[in-house]
């Protein structure tokens, strides 16, 4: 499973790409936003942090516009994926984007029939967000099983990449059910790394070896 930081910010990127485990960033235009710096010296410097995938949205809403400023983006660096939302132009931006080899990432997906129209379309991923269907009192989770169901069914090769990811159970889940991605939120990649007892057994373990008054 392949695990990318959802967030704009560089500092919580370098602090996540510490790690080691980090395979890629997926942005949006709010979390742009939040940033108040231009959007390619944000997205330059992310491509220098991380080796993988770089999700970078377009803000156009008709075809011709959302390719021209795809193309824009996926110039900056070779780690750019375009990511377009689900519409009808959205599609046919993928189609043209796809046939140039560019990579995309088919975002704002709440329902199995827009994940199977954009892995007709090419697409690299598609980004169902599961959060914010929980947050409708509707099961996020169930849309990930459906979606891999479906793209297994035909052999699709567009990556399920779950995002609107909230806590560890969603990434649990997500996991559990074979997605291929999870893009994460900081606050959540530090949550997956907790446990308590992890913290009693430590300290129950190291306040034994001082007694010793042993080093190793
Ligand atoms: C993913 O690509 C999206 O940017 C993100 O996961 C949306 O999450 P939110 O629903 O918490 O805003």
């Amino acid at each position: 499973m392949k695990f990318f930081i959802d967030t704009a910010n560089t500092d919580e990127i370098k602090d996540a790409v510490e790690l080691g485990i980090m395979d890629g960033v997926t942005t949006n235009p709010s979390l742009v936003a939040k940033e108040n710096r231009p959007i390619e010296e944000i997205l330059l410097e992310i491509c220098e942090l991380v080796d993988g995938p770089v999700s970078a949205e377009v803000t156009a809403t008709d075809h011709v516009h959302m390719v021209e400023e795809g193309l824009k983006l996926a110039d900056l660096h070779d780690n750019i994926c375009v990511k377009l939302p689900i519409t009808r132009d959205g599609l046919k931006a993928c189609v043209e984007l796809t046939a140039e080899d560019i990579p995309t990432n088919m975002t704002l997906c709440f329902s199995p029939m827009q994940a199977l129209l954009v892995a007709k379309a090419g697409a690299t991923f598609v980004s169902p967000f599961v959060g914010r269907l929980d947050d409708i009192a509707q099961d996020g989770m169930k849309l990930i099983g459906d979606i891999i169901q479906m793209y297994n069914n035909y052999g699709f090769t567009t990556e399920v990449l779950v995002a609107s990811i909230r806590n560890p159970i969603h990434v649990y889940q997500a996991a559990m059910l074979g997605a291929d991605v999870a893009t994460i939120p900081l606050s959540v990649i530090d949550m997956l790394l907790k446990h308590p007892l992890t913290d009693i057994g430590l300290e129950k373990f190291l306040a034994d070896w001082d007694k010793t008054g042993q080093t190793i």
